[in-house]
């Protein structure tokens, strides 16, 4: 693969945040050695690396209630050397579509000769797990994970942990496009493979996403995410008295990040988690509060941003959704952190009275958090899990 080579960087305290990098080649060509200028301006990236990189990374894949044929293009395009995980908080009633998410995954690792593991949001196993490493967290009133991405996405976390992953990335269930899924996976390896600290992230930039009116219109920014762009954007600005506009992904459900800076992160209950993340980072390691984690400080945190090729066509959930759902839940997670002053808590607001989210005399609710996940007692946890492990393996055959 070749990608554009870290041009511009911006620093907050021991955090390095990458401007975009685009994706020129999805695929280089054979090993050769390389004049020495090539490597200036564009990376090369070798197959063989990113394969080492996909060795080491589980690809998490949170579903609930997705069409079933959109989860298997989704499976199919990820690259084999990737653990698969998908935690799902699929209906289990009336129709039992885990049930069918799972066959269709065991169908796809009986051919395919690949690992994948499969679990329900609710399982009581998990769950007894977690209470027993101490980590309840994410448990509801009833004992269980509670609903939400962001749940779903730290019990999967949890699990490549277990299976001593370095890397975790997230890839929704709704993708349309199996070749958009494959080029994720290869441009989180790729920037695991150029990060300088053991303790970075991600993140996608989609090129364009297309929607559908009167013919199709490949738009480049959704509302949401040019909105909580410029609401991190402001924050980071009042901290280093420099307009900047370096974040791009505020939302990107696209992401992945070393188990080492995912395990020290704090985060947030349902779609805030994204934004979130960052605010996390910022808080942590910015250099305006005191430093999170010391090693972690040292080495530094490292961000990217990656533009792909591929165009990204999900399923759309509708306005309501947006706003409600997300637009709101981020925004309060940057309004509610500490390093948020005056100016970025007017704008939000601003920005939150001109889409009706708000009333005018109403702040942005407060971001549910949650506990590193380095709060668990991982051996415990583990103990549990891998006694219980062939049930969520997707090539063993079930007791
Ligand atoms: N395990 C689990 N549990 N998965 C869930 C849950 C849950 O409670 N709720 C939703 N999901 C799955 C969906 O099935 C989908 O695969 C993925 O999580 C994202 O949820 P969507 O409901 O499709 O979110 P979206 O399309 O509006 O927003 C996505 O893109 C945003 C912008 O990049 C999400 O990834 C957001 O988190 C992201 O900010
Ligand atoms: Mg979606």
């Amino acid at each position: 693969m070749r990608i554009e080579s870290t041009r511009y960087t911006e620093c907050l305290g021991s955090v390095r945040i990458n401007d975009v990098q685009q994706v020129l080649e999805l695929d280089s060509g054979r090993a050769k050695e390389l004049p020495p200028q090539e490597n200036i301006a564009v990376q090369k990236i070798e197959e063989d690396v990113i394969k080492d990189f996909e060795e080491k990374m589980a690809i998490v894949i949170p579903t609930k209630d997705e069409k079933l044929k959109l989860f298997e293009g989704v499976v199919s395009g990820v690259p084999h050397e990737c653990l698969l995980i998908v935690v799902s908080n699929s209906q289990r009633r009336r129709v039992d579509r885990f049930r069918m998410e799972k066959d269709a995954l065991n169908q796809f690792c009986h051919f395919t000769r690949r690992e994948a593991l499969i679990i329900h949001q609710k399982d009581p196993v998990l769950a007894r797990a977690l209470a027993e490493a101490g980590y309840t967290d994410i448990l509801g009133e009833d004992g269980l994970i509670r609903d939400g991405k962001a749940e779903g996405m730290l019990a999967a976390i949890l699990l490549a942990m277990v299976a001593k992953k370095d890397f975790v990335g997230f890839i929704d269930a709704d993708n349309y496009f199996p070749g958009a899924v494959w080029e994720y996976a290869r441009c989180y390896a790729t920037g695991f493979c150029m990060a300088k600290s053991a303790y970075s992230m991600v993140r996608v930039l989609w090129r364009y996403k297309p929607k559908i009116s009167a013919g199709m219109f490949f738009k480049r920014w959704g509302r949401v995410s040019e909105i909580t762009n410029r609401c991190m954007n402001s924050l980071i600005s009042s901290k280093t008295g420099f307009e900047t506009e370096i974040i791009k992904t505020g939302n990107a459900g696209e992401h992945a990040m070393s188990l080492r800076l995912a395990e020290i992160l704090t985060y947030a209950s349902g779609y805030a988690v994204e934004p979130q993340e960052l605010i996390s980072i910022f808080e942590g390691f910015g250099g305006v509060l005191p430093m999170a984690n010391p090693t972690a400080a040292k080495h530094g945190v490292e961000i990217f941003q990656t533009e792909t090729r591929n165009p990204h066509l999900h399923e759309e959930r509708g306005g309501r959704h947006l706003l409600v759902e997300m637009l709101l839940p981020g925004l309060g997670s940057i309004y509610h952190s500490p390093l948020c002053e005056k100016e970025t808590k007017q704008l939000i607001i601003n920005e939150l009275l001109q889409q009706n989210a708000i009333q005018p005399d109403e702040e942005p609710p407060k971001p549910r958090l949650i506990t590193p996940l380095r709060a668990i007692n991982l051996k415990k946890f583990t103990a549990v899990m891998t006694e219980h492990m062939n049930s969520y393996s997707a090539l063993e055959e079930e007791e």
